[in-house]
């Protein structure tokens, strides 16, 4: 399709150039809000130009020549890995998982705001993260009065089309027009004290319209792409994420045998990476019909689902798919667009509306603690891995909060459950649920003494259990209170040795 048919409104139509001239037009030191979440619908032309010249402005030794980036969550080697090698990021937010960003900002030479991603479009109302100077945001086409055709994600972009000053529009030829109608963006929200209830009572329901409202003067430039997303394979399921799979299986199985839950079960939501995905390629095996999904991403599993017939709804804010699943989706997108609703990441991750819902929440994590507390985003306690997304947004007001991990990393080397977290995401307080491969932990209504018990009986590695019952048991003996036992002088000890010795 020629890209004048996607670009309706005559005035935008004028403003189509290249991606070295749209960048041009970014001002150094900027606030850039971009499209992209989990490696979907994020620029792919613009951010590598703004790279290019970020970089050939350092040359000419302006070294200070850098924009703040705030995005939907990550985004894809064009967006984070080209303007991090250019140096050209001075602070990113709200969640990045890109390699590059990540060993500068451990290296202390990228600022990085990690943050609950239901809140980042508040925060920008609210005015907490400074002014937003440009927006540039990849869709699928532009309508005659000037309204846009989603991509494959959603995001923050209403927030950064209605805030920022200038806009620049990616215009992206290879996701399918076909995906209007998917999106339901929610105009609704009002700032304290004039906030109402969402009026979203059910996964499926629509609240909003299908298209980004953009107020065509901002405009300053369009640019015309023709690119796939990331869309990076998953691992099969391996042996040790099919045992996580199998225990929350069981586990849920239980919980509707005792009434507790639904046939169908509650809306799940399902965290990013290769354990998620097989605890879904597990769910597609398992008994449950008819099931619902409110979630931030959706991955192959719950394509597969979806096409199965065992997943009967999905609402998220972005796809994250492998090849081979985006190009089922496109042929068959009639069939996805009557099962699937793309949301903006404050309604899809909204407080209130997860805590309606009762959605099952299931993510993955770093480590543990034997008193329930969860590290989802520290290596060792000072290096980010890649943030906390949308996990607190979930696990907070979950029905049920499950936490999943294999028991061990880095061939045995560490253990994922230890005396005590190097860093808190997650505190005891929402935390429900731990399971690794070696068993699961149901902790809802236990003590702290109770839960270590549990998580160390069922969770720990056999080869680091005997170590933290060790310390479990010399801590009850020595510590000041008898509540929550621990010595101050070596709850972090593991860490520290695996510091010094490559080895907890
Ligand atoms: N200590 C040190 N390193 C650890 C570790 C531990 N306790 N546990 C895991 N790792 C390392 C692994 O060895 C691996 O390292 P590598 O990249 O060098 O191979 C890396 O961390 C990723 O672990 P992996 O087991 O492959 O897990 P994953 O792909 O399922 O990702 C998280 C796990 C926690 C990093 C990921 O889920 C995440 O970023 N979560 C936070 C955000 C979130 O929950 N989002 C979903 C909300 S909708």
């Amino acid at each position: 399709m020629p890209f004048v048919a996607r670009i309706q409104n005559a005035a935008l139509l004028g403003k189509v150039m290249t991606a070295e001239q749209a960048a041009e037009l970014i001002p150094v030191g900027a606030n850039v809000g971009m499209s992209g979440f989990t490696g979907a619908g994020y620029p792919k032309a613009v951010p590598q130009a703004l790279a290019a010249r970020l970089a050939a402005l350092h040359a000419s030794g302006q070294t200070h020549a850098r924009i703040g980036l705030w995005t939907g969550a990550s985004t894809a080697p064009e967006l984070d890995g080209a303007l991090a090698q250019a140096q050209g990021i001075e602070m990113r937010l709200p969640y990045q998982s890109d390699p590059t960003c990540r060993k500068l900002i451990n290296a202390g030479q990228m600022l990085y705001t990690d943050m609950h991603l239901s809140h980042v479009a508040q925060a920008a109302w609210f005015g907490f993260l400074g002014k937003l100077d440009v927006a540039v945001v990849e869709v699928a086409g532009i309508l005659p009065d000037g309204r846009l055709i989603p991509s494959t994600s959603v995001g923050n972009n209403k927030t950064w089309l209605d805030q920022a000053d200038k806009i620049i529009l990616e215009v992206n030829l290879h996701q399918d027009p076909a995906l209007e109608g998917m999106h339901d963006i929610y105009y609704g929200t009002q700032l304290p004290p004039h906030r109402q209830a969402i009026p979203l009572v059910k996964t499926s329901d629509r609240i909003g319209q299908p298209h980004l409202q953009c107020d065509p003067s901002k405009v300053i430039a369009v640019v015309v792409t023709d690119h796939a997303d990331r869309n990076a394979a998953f691992d099969p399921p391996s042996e040790v994420s099919s045992r996580i799979a199998g225990h929350i299986i069981e586990f849920l199985t239980h919980e509707v045998k005792v009434g507790r839950l639904p046939n169908e079960l509650l809306p799940l939501q399902s965290g990013v990476g290769n354990v998620a995905n097989a605890v879904l390629a597990g769910l597609n095996q398992g008994p449950f019909e008819n099931l619902t999904a409110y979630t931030e991403v959706l991955q192959d599993g719950m394509l597969d689902m979806l096409r199965s017939g065992k997943l009967a709804f999905a609402s998220a804010t972005a796809l994250s798919l492998s090849p081979d699943a985006a190009a089922e989706f496109k042929g068959n997108i009639d069939f996805y667009r009557q099962r699937i609703v793309l949301r903006s990441q404050e309604i899809s991750n909204h407080p209130e509306l997860v805590r309606r819902l009762g959605v099952i929440a299931m993510n993955a994590m770093i480590e543990a603690e034997i008193y329930g507390n969860v590290n989802s985003t520290h290596i060792m306690g000072s290096s980010i891995m890649n943030g906390i997304g949308g996990s607190g947004d979930f696990a907070r007001n979950a029905y049920l909060s499950i936490f999943m991990t294999p028991s061990v990393a880095k061939e045995g080397r560490i253990s994922c459950i230890v005396p005590m977290v190097s860093h808190h995401d997650h505190t005891e307080h929402d935390v429900q649920v731990i399971v690794s491969e070696q068993g699961l932990a149901d902790l809802r209504g236990l003590a702290p003494t109770q839960r270590a018990k549990l998580i160390m009986e069922r969770c720990a590695h056999p080869s680091f259990r005997p170590q933290l019952l060790d310390y479990m048991e010399r801590a009850r003996h020595s510590s000041a209170g008898l509540h929550t036992p621990h010595m101050m002088d070596e709850a972090l000890s593991w860490h520290s040795r695996y510091l010094k010795t490559g080895q907890m």
